[in-house]
């Protein structure tokens, strides 16, 4: 079902997550809510609490898509792995979600916009920019904590991919199941969800799989690290 998804979307053209590009409206309306909301409460204005109000309600509406569509990019581009910064933004979605209905409640009763609606507004603002924050560095995070995708000048072998994985998937791809090529697996898109799969792999629908696990007695960490960059700087490449 998920794949279906992910491939009708890629043969008009769209191969990227597709959670990033919605989340801009909540981050946006929570964004109006707190500017129009502590405008409001400084000039007495009744204009704009409803404004900051409306911006709440259109917040509320869009975390609903963007959470679903957050869901399904962790499943197919990180395995439903469960990694720091998904656990922080699952955590804080709970979170904003509660933040929001309180603002909503706050910003109905009051005539003009109330300080513990302001309050309220400026919590939620918080919230989603620690919400962005780990959206980085679940991408991001590998490259800017030395452990950069591409690194210059190290000397990559394929003695240990040769080992442990070429039997299965020569050259990159896969003796085994033909459709699911390794270089171009979802799970290499950080080190960390590589390592996830790996220590213990699952089907596609979350099924076991021939594909045995490697865990750390097997492949220790550093060997593990060797296999990734290989694959990156020269399976994926040819
Ligand atoms: C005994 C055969 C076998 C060996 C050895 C093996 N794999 Fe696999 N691998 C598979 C199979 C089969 C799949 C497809 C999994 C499935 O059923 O969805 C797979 C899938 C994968 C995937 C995910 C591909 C995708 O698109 O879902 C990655 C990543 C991967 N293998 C990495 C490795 C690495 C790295 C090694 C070596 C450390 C390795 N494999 C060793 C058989 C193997």
């Amino acid at each position: 079902m998920i794949e279906f998804l992910y491939q009708a979307l890629a043969k008009i053209g769209y191969t990227h997550p597709i959670h990033p590009p919605v989340t801009h409206a909540t981050v946006g309306m929570v964004i109006g809510a707190f500017v129009f909301g502590i405008t409001a409460w400084k000039l007495r204005h009744q204009g704009l609490a409803k404004t900051a109000h409306h911006c709440i309600i259109l917040a509320l509406l869009s975390l609903i898509p963007t959470v679903i569509l957050g869901v399904l990019d962790w499943k197919y581009y990180y395995a439903g792995a469960w990694l720091f910064p998904i656990k922080m933004k699952i955590m804080l979605a709970g979170l904003l979600l509660i933040l929001l209905v309180f603002a909503l409640s706050a910003g109905y009763k009051a005539e003009t916009v109330s300080k513990s609606a302001v309050i309220l507004y400026a919590f939620c603002l918080l919230n989603v920019t620690a919400l962005g924050y780990f959206g980085g560095e679940l991408v991001f995070g590998d490259k800017s904590a030395g452990q950069p995708m591409h690194v210059v000048g190290i000397e990559v072998s394929g003695e240990q991919f040769s080992k442990s994985c070429s039997a299965c998937h020569p050259n990159g791809g896969n003796s085994i199941k033909q459709d699911l090529p390794l270089k171009t697996a979802p799970q290499l898109v950080t080190l960390d969800t590589f390592l996830a799969y790996i220590r213990s792999p699952k089907a596609r629908d979350g099924s076991t799989t021939i594909m045995p696990p490697f865990p750390a007695d097997k492949l220790s960490g550093e060997d593990a690290q060797k296999i990734y960059q290989y694959i990156i700087q020269v399976l994926k490449e040819q």
